[in-house]
């Protein structure tokens, strides 16, 4: 019989997800609570524009059409291409829209049976006579629920979106005491341009943050008030946020995604030679990030502005923390449309934001936009019914998603998640993971045992420890290392990893999404 494959989001993951399983002949459905694909891309900020360049951010064998000559394309063109994607592979026949998966629960094997496992599973197949997932499926319409169930459940659920992090604060300190309002980038977002706009004209706005939502909102707000009503940026962390990736003309692509730039740094499992190497080489490793880091500071004028960052470009790297500062931001804040204010807490009063619970710090405001990111690890999390599961889930102490390969948790049976771990290119990585994946349901290899499984992912954690700063430890991300995770992958599904031609290009020329095509 047809073993059932539930994907659960129609983002970019679940569309990869939806396309690779039918390769191998499963009959996937897909569950998607709003009601159209894309995820992120449906509806964002105005201003926003990929980051990644467009020949990093493709699919393999589905190349951006040659009417987009932009190197960083908008949502809309995004959007435009997930959708010609989805449309070509015959996709959206496999889509349920407008459903809601609200709890996953596995009807098998007891916990403490599954407690005692060596394989993944039990025996270490994808599959298993004795365990099914039932999924409870909501109807965004018309709210009633049904319930599927499924061999196999492969969550694309996204970790940028539905779950904002909101700060915790002091008793009596929190929005409540604010005479204005405040929102989450995510419901900013939200809004069609206009009314985004029209919401933030003739307004005293705060910000608080200062990754990409942030940048990019304090734009707008700068775009719509000038310098009446500047727009105040409250953050507690600079970063190494890039104008462009040409630092001093050389491509950032040469000194970051080539195999000679992952010789440069230690990696998880790697040999004797692999590791003198590392440790010989250091020195090219700190000389590559402050290279970068010059150019950073020389073409923003960050000491000018007091915004040098304390940690290296490369911990920014391998924390997947590389945003783009918007065009003309730092000439923003030197017009005075933008206001910096660094600040290691904040609260609310009447007036507005207060700073480092200092009250002679009071930043007034009539709106505070809360672009301080999502929290992803509880949206995974807490579509699990049994506790014991969103414990395997959430992971030890420091709270991220111990994932074997980013992809399997070797204590969760018949379930993989693509999508949640990030690179520099995510669209890609899910690619590649998706790849794997369906070698894996098709029988082509085995996963090891539980035990081999979780020291892997403790090496992995080793090397997110050393090289991505204590703060941003296990933000999970494969960081600067994508050849060598890649290889793994390749490995695995039994493919040569090497995909250049010759040695001098294996080692030096940036390797892409376009290295990986046909690899199944
Ligand atoms: C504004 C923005 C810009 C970005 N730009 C870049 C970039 O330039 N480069 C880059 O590499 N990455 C970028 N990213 C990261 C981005 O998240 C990935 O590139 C990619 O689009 C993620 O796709 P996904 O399918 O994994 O997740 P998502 O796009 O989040 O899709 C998840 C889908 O799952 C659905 N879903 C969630 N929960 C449920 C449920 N319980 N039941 C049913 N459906 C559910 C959601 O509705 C959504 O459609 C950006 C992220 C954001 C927010
Ligand atoms: N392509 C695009 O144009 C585009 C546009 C928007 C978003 N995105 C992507 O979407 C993802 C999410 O971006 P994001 O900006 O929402 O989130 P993010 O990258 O997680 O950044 C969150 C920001 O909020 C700050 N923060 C968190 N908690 C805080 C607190 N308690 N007090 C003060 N500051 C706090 C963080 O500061 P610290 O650094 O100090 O932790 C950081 O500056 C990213 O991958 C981003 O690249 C892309």
């Amino acid at each position: 019989m047809v073993k059932q494959v539930a994907i659960v989001g129609a983002g970019i993951s679940g569309l990869l997800a939806c396309k690779y399983t039918l390769s191998k002949g499963f009959h996937p459905i897909v569950f998607e609570a709003r009601s159209s694909i894309g995820g992120v891309w449906i509806n964002t900020l105005e201003t926003t524009k990929l980051q990644t360049p467009k020949s990093y951010y493709q699919f393999t064998d589905f190349p951006w059409p040659s009417s987009v000559v932009e190197d960083f394309p908008n949502q809309q063109q995004v959007h435009d291409y997930v959708s010609s994607y989805a449309t070509q592979f015959g996709l959206l026949e496999y889509i349920k829209f407008s459903s809601k998966v609200k709890s996953l629960d596995y009807e098998g094997p007891s916990d403490e049976e599954m407690q005692a496992w060596s394989l993944w599973g039990g025996t270490g197949e994808p599959f298993s006579s004795k365990g099914k997932w039932n999924l409870s499926v909501q109807d965004t319409q018309t709210l009633s629920t049904k319930v599927h169930q499924v061999d196999f459940v492969i969550l694309c659920v996204g970790r940028f979106s539905d779950v904002p992090n909101i700060p915790k604060f002091p008793h009596d300190m929190g929005p409540e005491q604010f005479h204005g309002k405040v929102i989450h980038s995510m419901d900013y977002a939200e809004m069609d341009n206009e009314s985004a706009a029209q919401f933030v004209k003739g307004k005293e706005v705060t910000v608080v943050g200062l990754q990409k939502f942030a940048l990019d909102i304090a734009m707008e707000c700068s775009s719509a008030n000038g310098s009446a009503h500047p727009c105040t940026v409250v953050y507690r962390t600079e970063h190494w946020n890039v104008p462009d990736y040409l630092p001093w003309g050389v491509p950032l692509a040469y000194l970051y995604f080539n195999r000679f730039s992952e010789l440069l740094v230690h990696k998880p499992g790697e040999g004797f030679i692999l590791a003198l190497l590392a440790y010989i080489l250091s020195p090219m490793r700190w000389g590559i990030s402050k290279f970068v880091e010059s150019y950073i500071k020389w073409k923003l004028k960050l000491g000018k502005f007091g915004m040098v960052p304390k940690h290296s470009f490369l911990t920014e790297m391998n924390s997947c923390l590389i945003s783009t500062v918007p065009e003309d931001f730092y000439k923003r804040v030197e017009g005075g449309s933008i206001n910096l204010k660094k600040a290691q807490s904040f609260c609310f009063e009447k007036e507005g934001v207060l700073l480092d619970n200092d009250k002679a710090e009071v930043v007034k405001a009539d709106l505070v936009i809360l672009a301080t990111g999502f929290r992803g690890v509880d949206k995974l999390k807490d579509i699990f019914l049994s506790p014991t599961l969103q414990t395997h889930i959430s992971g030890r102490p420091e709270n991220a998603v111990p994932l074997y390969r980013e992809c399997i948790q070797p204590r969760v049976p018949q379930l993989a998640i693509i999508g949640f771990s990030e690179s520099i290119s995510n669209l890609y990585t899910s690619e590649l993971r998706c790849q794997w994946l369906v070698e894996l349901l098709d029988g082509r290899f085995k996963l090891p045992n539980i035990s081999e499984m979780e020291k892997d992912i403790a090496k992995w954690d080793e090397y997110l420890k050393e090289y991505s700063g204590n703060k941003y430890y296990r933000r999970s991300c494969i960081g600067a290392l994508h050849i060598w995770y890649n290889d793994q992958l390749c490995k695995d599904m039994g493919r040569n990893p090497k995909r250049k031609d010759g040695v001098i290009a294996e080692l030096f020329q940036p390797y892409g999404p376009m290295d990986y095509a046909c690899l199944c």
